[in-house]
């Protein structure tokens, strides 16, 4: 990794550009009292979300009706659909708290995410699987081998070997899925190739974060995902999820741990809190799904390009940058993916070479030095605000359930790779609280890179549900 970047001097910069700039700055900062507003509102919904009457937050029970104690042991197969890949993975958990772990990753076809046939997705995930029992077991296998399936969309459970798809988000978008159990479909394929192999457990990729994550490390309370979507599980208590009432089947009792998969991506569908720009907006109403997933669509790495560029194409419009520059590129809709902030903010040059190479080649344009600097803060400012508003889920959650110290495992593009994420997370936390702590390895809430979710968490969860099927639970 390189250095981090200097801020550069700013004193080049012509006044009119540093006035939009400090626009900029106005527009997209969001204050600690922002944060507590944000929070507050938070947890109202993710109490309305319990309710019977429900509300804009899903909070999809999940299924998963203990906590992992590490001693879970076997051979397991896991399956993640991405955007890009499905990874397949077979993970032996050994019972001591670690696995090991082999996989496979099957390119998606690139028509796959908007196919007008679903049983094609179907198809293609069973032959993968396929081909991977054939490369893993050469001789064959005589068991059935169990599989648990992590499909992070909004799917509504009534156990946990179903998922009736709610939506699609994260621009997949393939007729015939939503309102269907993906689960026999899935199994359909399977059993049609002949494939030794039982879908146990469908597993939102947040509840796998927390489920894997917590096999490893006691302290963990919550899987969250910042990634191409944003969005978090934890586990609550049977009794106090009140849309349970009449649900439980008479063997669980009311005192069981209960997963849920927030699906908190949809906060405050109802824009009453979320300082929204008029870039938001715009990002929201030429999406394919407006009025949808507004939390995501403000923090989540499938957009922060896209806000990125609109802001440009408007300082643009007012002639304020990229005068004489031919901007066609620019003006392509999600041309600039979360790549380019990262990179942006990654330079580590004074003048910014590397951006001017990234805006020239990619979208032949020119840019000057002041023109640079301003893209740099513009990036800085949403980078930030993507990592400030993310973390008021956090808070949230571990205010709604009393949590005064915790371990929170995170996994996810952003998370990973966008400079600087981490530590304006762990910011946002202390602004807050108001801890007043500036080492983030003392903060009493910590964020902490996740085990593998979709791969040992989706086979400790199938464990859990081959241990309860074995007792005879439901
Ligand atoms: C979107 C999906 C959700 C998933 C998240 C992170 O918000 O709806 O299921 O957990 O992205 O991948």
């Amino acid at each position: 990794k390189k250095p981090p970047a200097r801020k550069g001097s700013m004193a080049d910069i012509p006044e009119d550009l540093m006035e939009q700039i400090r626009g900029l700055e106005v527009l997209f900062t969001v204050s600690p009292e922002k944060l507590r507003a944000v929070t507050k509102h938070f947890i109202s919904e993710l109490g309305k979300g319990l309710s019977k009457k429900g509300g804009n937050i899903p909070m999809i029970p999940g299924w998963v009706l203990e906590y992992p104690t590490g001693k879970e042991r076997g051979h397991y197969l896991a399956i993640d659909l991405g955007g890009t890949n499905l990874r397949v993975v077979l993970i032996k958990l050994n019972g001591d708290r670690t696995f090991d772990s082999s996989q496979s990753k099957y390119k998606l076809p690139h028509h796959m995410r908007t196919t007008r046939d679903s049983k094609e997705l179907f198809e293609f995930i069973a032959d993968s699987l396929k081909s991977f029992l054939e490369e893993e077991f050469p001789k064959g296998t005589k068991e059935v081998l169990p599989l648990g399936f992590t499909f992070s969309y909004p799917a509504s459970q009534s156990k946990i070997n179903e998922g009736i798809l709610q939506r699609w988000t994260k621009g997949f978008d393939i007729p015939g899925v939503e309102g269907h159990d993906v689960v026999p479909m899935l199994q359909r394929e399977i059993a049609a190739r002949n494939v030794p192999i039982e879908v146990v457990a469908l597993i939102n990729d947040t509840t796998g974060t927390l489920v894997a994550s917590l096999y490893t490390d006691p302290a963990i309370r919550m899987g969250v995902i910042f990634g191409t979507g944003v969005n978090g599980a934890y586990y609550d208590v049977c009794s106090d999820i009140e849309k349970l009432e009449g649900k439980l089947p008479p063997d669980i009792p009311p005192t069981s741990p209960m997963a849920i998969n927030c699906e908190y991506g949809s906060f405050d569908n109802e824009h009453l809190v979320l300082p929204r720009t008029k870039y938001d907006v715009m990002v929201d109403e030429q999406s394919p799904r407006p009025g949808q997933q507004a939390f995501e669509k403000m923090s989540s790495g499938y957009y922060l390009g896209e806000i990125v560029r609109l802001t440009l194409l408007d300082l643009h419009d007012q002639g304020f940058i990229f005068k004489d520059q031919d901007i066609t590129k620019l003006k392509e809709p999600y041309i600039m993916d979360t790549t380019y902030p990262s990179k942006v903010e990654d330079d580590p040059f004074e003048n910014l070479e590397d951006t001017f190479d990234l805006f020239q080649k990619d979208l032949g344009i020119s840019t000057t030095v002041p023109e640079r600097k301003l893209i740099r803060r513009l990036c800085e400012l949403i980078g930030t605000r993507s990592a400030r508003l993310s973390v008021c889920g956090i808070a949230a959650i571990c205010q709604k359930r009393g949590y005064e110290t915790a371990h929170i495992a995170a996994d996810g593009s952003v998370f990973n790779k966008y400079p600087g994420f981490k530590e304006r997370a762990a910011h946002a936390l202390n602004d807050i609280y108001g801890w007043g702590i500036d080492d983030p390895a003392k903060h009493p809430i910590i964020i902490v890179p996740a085990e593998d979710g979709s791969g040992a968490g989706a086979a400790v969860i199938a464990a859990l549900t081959m241990n309860r099927l074995r007792e005879g639970k439901s």
